[in-house]
């Protein structure tokens, strides 16, 4: 199978329908009949049938008419057949075993025995054979053909687990910071920092911003790119200070003019800036305008965080102009419909309904999808 290939079709067997009539309800009116009604459906679009058997249940219950392809074996009440459709007169009086005819067409069918022993449990053994031959001849396959598998985003994750299902350290790529857990795989979600040269995360007062930041800016570190650390409030990115790809850090009041000139000066770094806005003092936003310039020209590339409304304020004087403008990022709680902008997300109300533990992000890792994150968190710093 080509390595880009899924299995296309699952295959969902009920044998006894009656039997799980106490559970699903005459008309599937409980949460599980409603998701056997939703796959009968929906299912075959994302490749799962459902093939069904039971007896005459099945006729009035509301699976009659949503299944599309039904075979009718001998029936006790040959008024039954009506139900689907035929009509009992133009039927052989005695319908042998294993004779079918199909709702649509009438067409007859004889259906296959696995073995000619016709007890059923001689049947059900020589199913088991076909199941251990199928699992030597097919059991190894590889899990990239596996089929989809749709898994809930965990509430919290560590960065150490993120970075455990990236395929640890050695295998993290500099200027693809890894974010957290999501899409839809619920695989390690990274950021592309090659293309787009800059990546800002939104979010309101205590939304996870800064903790956001620090994921990012620690798998950069993981890689070897060498950063430069801003952070004008009290940030936790602060106590990565420490680490050896850290090329400089400045807190606080340490962010001067002479401090921005520098930093823009040099060649291939990374660039954090945590709660942006709260840089105001003139001199030194004046120095930042020539950003654009260092992104194009010094393969400088820059994360930043800032509220949700400072973000939408940018205007195209601002110096963080330049960190908005790609529309590439993390929104962390939107407020509404409108907040997706800066991040180049288009949301609806549907997503805005969504339950969002904290640092659940929505994101647009550069191909203008929304991409459900949940940001890695917590674990030792080293
Ligand atoms: N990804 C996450 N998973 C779990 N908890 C989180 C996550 N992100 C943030 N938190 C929780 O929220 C708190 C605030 O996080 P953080 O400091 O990152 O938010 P912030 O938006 O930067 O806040 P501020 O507005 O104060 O700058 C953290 O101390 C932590 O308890
Ligand atoms: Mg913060």
């Amino acid at each position: 199978m080509p390595a880009d290939q899924k299995i296309p079709h699952i295959v969902i067997l009920f044998d006894q329908w009656e039997g799980f009539l106490n559970g699903i309800g005459d008309n599937c009116q409980s949460s599980v009949g409603q998701a056997v009604l939703g796959l009968l459906r929906e299912g075959a679009s994302a490749g799962i049938h459902l093939i069904i058997a039971g007896d005459r249940s099945l006729l009035s219950s509301r699976t009659n008419s949503l299944v599309e392809h039904k075979y009718l074996l001998r029936l006790a009440d040959r008024t039954d057949y009506a139900m689907a459709g035929l009509s009992p007169r133009e039927l052989p009086e005695k319908i042998g075993s294993g004779r079918a005819f199909e709702s649509a067409t009438s067409r007859e069918t004889q259906f296959a025995v696995l073995d000619a022993d016709l007890s059923s449990q001689a049947q059900v053994r020589a199913l088991g054979v076909i199941g251990q031959k199928a699992t030597q001849s097919q059991g190894g396959v590889d899990l990239v053909h596996v089929p989809a598998v749709f898994k809930d985003l965990p509430v919290k994750v560590s960065y150490p687990q993120v970075l455990s299902a990236a395929g640890g350290a050695s295998a993290l790529v500099p200027w693809r910071p890894v974010l957290g857990i999501g899409g839809q795989d619920v695989g390690p979600v990274s950021v592309d920092l090659m293309d787009i040269p800059t990546f800002i995360v939104g979010g309101s007062t205590r939304s996870g911003k800064s903790t956001a930041l620090v994921a990012l800016t620690r798998s950069c570190l993981d890689a070897g790119v060498p950063v430069v650390l801003m952070t004008p409030l009290r940030s936790p990115l602060r106590e990565l200070a420490a680490h050896p790809s850290v090329v400089a850090s400045y807190a606080g009041a340490d962010i001067t003019a002479e401090v921005v000139r520098e930093v823009l000066a040099m060649e291939n770094i990374l660039l954090v800036v945590d709660d942006a806005s709260a840089i105001t003092d003139y001199p030194v936003t004046d120095e930042f305008k020539k950003i654009g310039a260092a992104l194009n020209n010094n393969g400088l590339r820059v994360i930043a965080a800032d509220g949700l409304d400072e973000l939408d304020r940018v205007g195209a004087l601002s110096w963080m102009n330049e960190l908005v403008k790609r529309r590439h990022g993390a929104l962390l709680d939107p407020a509404s419909i409108f907040s997706g902008k800066p991040f180049g997300l288009a949301l609806n109300q549907e997503i805005l309904g969504q339950v969002r533990p904290v640092g659940r992000a929505l994101v647009n890792v550069g191909d203008g999808q929304v991409t459900s994150v949940q940001v890695a968190s917590g674990g030792e710093v080293f």
